[in-house]
């Protein structure tokens, strides 16, 4: 299950861009440090591409999903896995698992459907993006 703790460790790199921003050094950090998205966390993900293993069926919880490399996976009813770009369509902060089956973002708010990964509810505009998975054996696998 993706708690803080994922959320932290997920984005380490951000938040420590952040006071580096906020330090004497910060023209040329900002260089460095690119890679991040335009919100407060890394953007970009779900570059996995097809045929690689993003997560063993084990490793999501019904009800539940994980984030591997961006892309959140889902299983929002037993044995039926989904796969979402885990960047928020509003600013870019990495989403978090499902709960009771919403998907929030943790930075403003926007809520999404983790059967279909549609908007809710909050400020983004639109609903994830789809990544298609296929399941071989207990391998999830972007197809
Ligand atoms: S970045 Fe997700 S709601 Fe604003």
């Amino acid at each position: 299950m993706y708690d803080g703790q994922d959320f932290l460790r997920d984005n380490r790199w951000c938040l420590s861009r952040r006071a580096l921003l906020t330090g004497a050094g910060a023209v040329g950090a900002a260089g460095l440090l690119s890679a991040c998205g335009a919100g407060d966390t890394p953007a970009g993900g779900a570059a996995a591409t097809a045929g690689t293993v993003l997560a063993r069926t084990g490793d999501v919880p019904v009800g539940g999903g994980t984030v591997v490399d961006g892309v959140l996976v889902v299983q929002p009813e037993a044995g039926t896995f989904t796969a979402y770009d885990a960047t928020c369509p509003h600013q870019g902060v990495r989403v978090g698992a499902p709960r009771d089956g919403v998907i929030t973002c943790p930075a403003h708010n926007s809520t999404f459907s983790a059967g279909d990964g549609a908007r809710l509810g909050g400020p983004a505009t639109r609903g994830l993006t789809e990544i298609p998975v296929r399941v071989d054996g207990t391998d999830i696998l972007r197809a």
